[in-house]
Parts: structure tokens; C-alpha cells; sequence
């Protein structure tokens, strides 16, 4: 999500706003200019610095560049319309409001919904998706992250609530889809009425698992047992297990909370996480007590977790996987290791937050049980050293001086700066290279890197893996676990791209040796390496085209080689929108996009055109000539 339903600030800022964080002391600034004094990058810079790691790039087996990639770059536009390369054709799959049931109303533009249509029909704001083959059957299963107010309000005066079924009808446009897919006529279609479509709302049951199930601080007056909670939201990346299950990460699930009284004061706790008496617009507390932190401050504990669901299974309970920590999940990246055991890396996107490793005890064997690996196991924090090493730190009992493993996963951003974790600029979608043991995270952007401390009053200086001051672009970190374990403590690091401008920039601004001017993109957010290991990129960033940002226009997805290091552009989106979420169909043959917020500021009417209200939608990409797509 690039902004807030309260335009036009972000999501960090209107917390920033509502819950001030902490001033930059005097010893930051002592911290940022030693890390400086090291030089510029302080770290690693992939391609033309490389040098300075004294390493090797990563051994490939790649083509050359030019067979690597199956298309030609497309130039930067601001179209409301997305734009592929030719030979490619793009086709619209399914759209926020169309009904998965046959008895579901179609989509009003006049009226856009009421809370009991929205309940039955694809909701908003497509982030994370997987599709799943099941039997002979293709599923498709995609995260509803948010709303924004001014669209799903948009027949309202000033894009707000007129009642507490407009309230209801936001709530219920979130969640996760699940629906069934396939191809007629050449064009992929959902299929309604299927036995395995469903809709997760925040009103969904959900079992609380891990080391933090049953503890006091997730006991509430409707759940005592602290094992029960209802729904999800805020849906933001995803993973996949290797178990075939989906797994849907809270991220800034804060934002739903408020209180009656304005002047509540929330606890330290639940202000670290951003929660306080004021919510975002949404105005769930109006149709929903549980969301009065003021007389539920235990229910923000059960949200910002990963979730795991069963697509097989339209009964199945989703269960809130509370050993993998709580906080803004971006999303979960599970590997299987050499020994079995299941890895999954998660990154916290806030700026100055964390990026998180677990670690099963079990092992995954194709088959045998998958129950207790996501709830037993040990969760780390990433510490980067400017040399271009770095270690996980593990967060127990003795390393954070908290009481139990069960606080560890409910409190975990304050167990992260117990050990002194690095602070990241926004850490948001983790992606493994299929062809070896090597993490990429992008790390979006982070005005504060070098300003002001996190939330929690860690100080943020540049330097490692967060080379620029204020930064305004991101970059892409990359890191290989030694001798290609995933659960080893060390690793080493590099960067894959510093994002940036060099039409308008001299400095560090202009980006790696791997951006130019017909390449060039800001705030990388979706990843995913393709079979073939080509890295996918999404961006959620400034689309202004303008200044700093002259010549990126819209949001797009864009290619890297991991071995060569360059980079292609090969989608463009729609006005103001972002592009998030991406999964290929069984055969590879079609690429599944998500297109978010397309018109978040009121300037687009895609997919549909004309005066049509604008719909995040599912995109299908093919090749004209039938042939893979990843
Ligand atoms: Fe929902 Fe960090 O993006
Ligand atoms: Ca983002
Ligand atoms: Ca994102």
C-alpha cells in the first residue's frame, strides 16, 4: 500500500502522527557519522562495487543476458492502462466486487456495494496470491488488503461513511478471496458457485496457535480461552508452504483500532506497534466494540500475525501462526532446507523495523505430518555488519530478558531491539533464488534512515544495508547463509540495485551501476523469482513522474538477472495505482498481476474506462505465441 485511506498521508506518517515517536538524540547522530566515516556505502554494492565485499558474485549457470529475458524493455508511461511488451496480451481475470456466487449481485458503479454484497463478491485491493492446483481444479487465492475510502466511499460526500453499512461493506471488501479459476474460450475466467470458493473476512474464526495461544495477553471478553479470534485484515504479501497451504500476512493491522474516549492513552506496548485512539477512516469500532482499544486492549495482541490457510478445504479453521512472530508482516517466504527443516524469512515493514528469520524443529517430509512446524521452532532478527557479513540473532528468554517465548511472539519488535537488531528501511517482500541459497528483501524506502529513531527509539544510521540518508528510492538486499544452510547463524550480504534517478541525480540518488535512464524505477515492494530464477519486481512508489521522480512514471514490474545484475522494465500500470502480488498458473504458461488502488487520488477509471469507478483487479498475462511466462 503506497498511502493511507486518510490521502494524503502514508500509513507510517499518520502514525507518526497520532502516536509521535521518539526525537533523534544526540548520540544517533553520533552513531550515524561513525558509520559514515567508513564511506559512503559503509557495505556492499553488488554491481560496480562489488569490490568492496572481496567476495564473488554468486556462481550461475545463466544464459547471457540478452537469451535471459524473453522480451523487449518497454519505455516508462503514465497511461491509465497497463502496458506489456509486444507479443504479450493482458486480459482482465477478476475485479474487486465481482460476485463469486451466482446469486451475488454484479458489481454497481452507482452505489458500489452494500456490505451484503461485498460479503459474497472479490474484495478490494489485491496484494499477495497463489494459485493452487487441486485435483483437476485451479484455485486462486489473493489478499484483500485494505480499502480506500474515497473509492469504496466514493458515492458519499467526501469520500466518507454515510452509515454503518457503508462501515461494514469496507470491512467486508478485506480479507482474502479464495475462488476457482479456468481457462474458456482463451481467456481465464473465475468460475461461480464453486464448491471451493470462499470468502475470509475480518469476522471469519481463526485459531490462535504457537507459543503464545492461551496466554493472558491474547484473552479477551469474547475469547477467554485466548485461543479464539476472529479474522483477519490488512492482508498484505503472502507465502506458500511446501505442504500446499496458503499463508496470509497481517501488516498494518493497527490502523482498524480506536477508542471512544480520544484521549485514551494506549500502553507502551501496543504504541510501538502504532496502535491509539484514532484509526485510519475505517470506523470499525463504530459496528464493532472489539475494536475500542479502550475496552479491548488485549485485541490488537491477536492481530499481526501469519495465517495459515487450506485452499483444499473451504470448512478448514485458519490458524494465526503465533511462533512466527507478531508484527507488520509483509510476507513469508518458506524454504525447505538441506536437513528438512522449514525456514521461513519475514520482513516488518515500518521504517526502521526489523527483518525475521524462523526455524522449525521439525522436519518437512512430503506426506508426513505439518501440523506442529509452523508452531514449534526459533525465530531470529537480522544484525548486518557494514563489511558485508551478518548474523541472526536469536530471540529467547535469556537474549531479550523477556519471560517467555509466548511474550517473545507477541511482543516481538521490542524482543528485536533487545538484541540490538538492524534497523531497515521498510523491509517488505522476501523472495529465495530457486537456483541457489540466496534472500533477496527490497527495502522500499525510509525517509527517516539517518533522522529520527523507530518506533521503539533505535537509532537508524546509515550505513550496511541502508547506505543513503533520507532515502527516497530504495534499494534490494541480498544474502547467502554460509555453506547454504538456511538455519546457520552467519551470512554474507550484498545489494542487488539501489534504486534511483540518473537523468536528475549525480550522487548516491542516481542509483546502482544497474539503473539508467530507460530502466529506471523507485520503491521496490513485490518479489519473486520465477522457476527459471528471474526476479520479479513490484513497485509501490511516487508516480508523480515529476522532480526527483521525472521519467518513472507509473507504478510497474520490472525484471532483474540475479547473475548479470540487469534489469528490465516489462509492465506498466495504470494511474496511481500499485503493482503487487504475482503467481503463475500449473503450466507456467500465464502470469497471474495484482493491480491495487488504481486511482487512489481520483484520476483513473481502469480496468473498465469511461466514468467507471476504478477496481483493483487480477490481471492474466500471456504470450502470443503460447509460450512459458516464468
Ligand atoms: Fe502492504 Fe508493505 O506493503
Ligand atoms: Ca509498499
Ligand atoms: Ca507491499
Amino acid at each position: 500500500m503506497s498511502s493511507s485511506p486518510n490521502e494524503p498521508l502514508s500509513f507510517d506518517d499518520f502514525d507518526e502522527v497520532v502516536s509521535p515517536r521518539p526525537e533523534e538524540t544526540d548520540f544517533d547522530r553520533i552513531v550515524e557519522a561513525a558509520v559514515r566515516r567508513r564511506g559512503f556505502l559503509g557495505g556492499a554494492l553488488a554491481f560496480g562495487s562489488f569490490a568492496l565485499l572481496g567476495g564473488t558474485l554468486v556462481p550461475g549457470t545463466a544464459k547471457a543476458a540478452s537469451d535471459r529475458f524473453a522480451f523487449k524493455q518497454i519505455p516508462a508511461n503514465t497511461d491509465d492502462a497497463v502496458t506489456v511488451p509486444d507479443g504479450y496480451n493482458v486480459d482482465v481475470m477478476v475485479r474487486w466486487g465481482d460476485p463469486l456466487w451466482s446469486n451475488g449481485a454484479e458489481f454497481d458503479h452507482a452505489t458500489r456495494g452494500t456490505a451484503g454484497s461485498q460479503a459474497t463478491a472479490f474484495g478490494d485491493n489485491i496484494d499477495g496470491m497463489e494459485v493452487y492446483a487441486i485435483g483437476d481444479k485451479m484455485v486462486l487465492v489473493a489478499n484483500n488488503e485494505y480499502t480506500n475510502r474515497k473509492i469504496i466511499w466514493g458515492n458519499r460526500e467526501e469520500g466518507k461513511s454515510a452509515n454503518d453499512d457503508d462501515v461494514n461493506k469496507g470491512k467486508m471488501a478485506h480479507g482474502i478471496s479464495i475462488v476457482e479459476i479456468r481457462p474458456e474460450n482463451g481467456k481465464w475466467t473465475i468460475v461461480k458457485d464453486s464448491q471451493l470458493n470462499r470468502r475470509i473476512t475480518p469476522d471469519t474464526e481463526m485459531e490462535l496457535t504457537g507459543p503464545a495461544a492461551g496466554h493472558d495477553l491474547l484473552k479477551t471478553a469474547a475469547d477467554p480461552t485466548g485461543k479464539k479470534s476472529m479474522g483477519t485484515w490488512n492482508n498484505c504479501g503472502n507465502g506458500s508452504t511446501p505442504w500446499g497451504t496458503y499463508l496470509t500476512c497481517e501488516e498494518n493491522f493497527n490502523g482498524y483500532f480506536s477508542a471512544a474516549d480520544e484521549n485514551h492513552e494506549v500502553s507502551p506496548e501496543l504504541n510501538r506497534y502504532g496502535i491509539s485512539s484514532k484509526d485510519w477512516g475505517y470506523g470499525w469500532a463504530q459496528v464493532d466494540e472489539r475494536f475500542d482499544v479502550s475496552k479491548h486492549p488485549n485485541e490488537p495482541n491477536r492481530a499481526g500475525y501469519v495465517v495459515e490457510i487450506d485452499p483444499r478445504d473451504p470448512n478448514s479453521t485458519p490458524k494465526k501462526r503465533t511462533a512466527l512472530g507478531r508484527f507488520k508482516h509483509e510476507n513469508a517466504e518458506a524454504v525447505v532446507n538441506n536437513d528438512g527443516r522449514v525456514v521461513v524469512y519475514m520482513g516488518d515493514d515500518e521504517r526502521g523495523e526489523f527483518l525475521y528469520r524462523f526455524v522449525s524443529d521439525g522436519v518437512f517430509a512430503p506426506g508426513g505430518p505439518t501440523e506442529g512446524l509452523l508452531n514449534e521452532g526459533t525465530i531470529s532478527v537480522a544484525k548486518f555488519y557494514p563489511n558485508g557479513t551478518g548474523e541472526w540473532l536469536e530471540l529467547t528468554p535469556e537474549t531479550t530478558g523477556m519471560a517467555n517465548k509466548a511474550e517473545i511472539c507477541v511482543h516481538t519488535r521490542q524482543a528485536g531491539s533487545a538484541v540490538g537488531a538492524t534497523t531497515m528501511d521498510r523491509p517488505e517482500w522476501v523472495t529465495s533464488n530457486p537456483n541457489t541459497a540466496e534472500i533477496y528483501c527490497a527495502l522500499t524506502n525510509n525517509k527517516n534512515r539517518g533522522i529520527k529513531p523507530n518506533a521503539g527509539g533505535d537509532p537508524t544510521p546509515v550505513g550496511g544495508p541502508n547506505p543513503r540518508e533520507a532515502n527516497n528510492y530504495g534499494q534490494i538486499v541480498r544474502w547467502r547463509p554460509k555453506d547454504g544452510d538456511h538455519t546457520s547463524k552467519d551470512f554474507t550480504w550484498d545489494l542487488f540495485v539501489l534504486a534511483g534517478n540518473p537523468t536528475v541525480h549525480q550522487d548516491a540518488n542516481k542509483g546502482s551501476d544497474n539503473v539508467n535512464a530507460d530502466n529506471m524505477f523507485n520503491s521496490p515492494d513485490g518479489l519473486k523469482f520465477d522457476s527459471n530464477g528471474i526476479l520479479w519486481i513490484q513497485t509501490d512508489g511516487n508516480y508523480s513522474n515529476a522532480e526527483g521522480f521525472a521519467g518513472h512514471g507509473n507504478n510497474q514490474m520490472l525484471a532483474g538477472d540475479p547473475v548479470t545484475g540487469e534489469i528490465r522494465r516489462f509492465l506498466v500500470g495504470p494511474k496511481e495505482c500499485e503493482v503487487t502480488g504475482m503467481t503463475w498458473s500449473p503450466d507456467l504458461r500465464t502470469m497471474f498481476v495484482g493491480i491495487q488502488h488504481p486511482g487512489e487520488r481520483g484520476e483513473s477509471h481502469w480496468p473498465e474506462g469511461g466514468d467507471a469507478v476504478p477496481r483493483s483487479a487480477v490481471i492474466a498475462i500471456t504470450r502470443k505465441d503460447g509460450g512459458p511466462m516464468g
